[in-house]
């Protein structure tokens, strides 16, 4: 990544090897992408009802919504982009650090994007250039709005993903526009319905246990076998 901000190793209590002992005391983060440019986005909204679904669970959210946060263009050069720039309250504020800070703060994802020619929004694929270490031993939710179902856009957000070193859940959520939703934003099809609460259940229980492991291996310097190595001179 070309960001500013290295991360801390803070988020996860470390240290007990009996996961189930340790996990009431933690939080897991929980950061969704909304990958859509359309107000009133049917992904984002899906995204938004995963985020609120996965605190029952125990985790924090936020959401990070490329519509709102534009990102210039990757340019892999580093050269800094006037565009990245952007006045909040007054105060000149550079876009990557800020996503940057949430980025670090994340343990796992949720990537919510539109089918658009049956691969991941320009935004989305976009966002995902700019970083890959970040998302090394984070686990990986994807929301797909789609007439199609939407699964080469999975595989493809996948893909980036598994090339970064980051853990993937084995289902996605597939939204089908305003046919899944009534008037009010609630789902009226009872398998999305389900699905979003396995999506938000799961991410949770399987993102702290992937995220705790990845980050004591990090942190165990006599442990050389294990993937988690690679990452030890970037999380110091
Ligand atoms: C440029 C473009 C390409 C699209 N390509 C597909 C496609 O290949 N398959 C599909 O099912 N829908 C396609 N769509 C429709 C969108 O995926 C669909 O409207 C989706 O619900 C939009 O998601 P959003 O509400 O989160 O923005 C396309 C839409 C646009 C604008």
């Amino acid at each position: 990544m070309i960001g500013i901000t290295k991360p801390q190793i803070q988020t996860l209590k470390l240290g007990q090897s009996d996961n189930s002992a340790n996990m009431q005391s933690t939080r897991v983060n929980v950061l969704g992408i909304a990958g859509s440019m359309r107000k009133g986005s049917f992904s984002t909204h899906a995204l938004k009802l995963v985020l609120e679904e996965a605190k029952r669970y125990g985790s924090d959210s936020r959401v990070l919504d490329l519509r709102e946060v534009r990102l210039p263009i990757y340019d892999p050069s580093g050269s800094v982009s006037e565009e990245l720039y952007r006045e909040v309250n007054g105060n000149r504020e550079n876009v990557l650090d800020t996503v940057t800070k949430d980025i670090n703060w994340a343990d796992a994802f949720v990537l919510a994007t539109p089918d658009y020619h049956g691969s991941m929004s320009g935004a989305m694929k976009n966002f995902l250039d700019y970083f890959w270490e970040e998302f090394a031993g984070k686990t990986f939710g994807y929301i797909i709005a789609s007439h199609e179902k939407g699964l080469t856009v999975a595989d493809q957000m996948r893909t980036s993903v598994r090339q970064c070193y980051g853990w993937s859940m084995p289902y996605n959520i597939s939204i089908n526009g305003g046919n899944d939703f009534n008037s009010t934003g609630n789902p009226i099809n009872s398998a999305l319905a389900n699905r979003i609460k396995m999506l938000a259940r799961d991410l949770v229980t399987y993102g702290t246990l992937i995220r705790r492991q990845f980050l004591q291996d990090v942190m165990n310097k006599e442990v050389s076998d294990t993937y988690a190595s690679r990452y030890r001179e970037y999380y110091n």
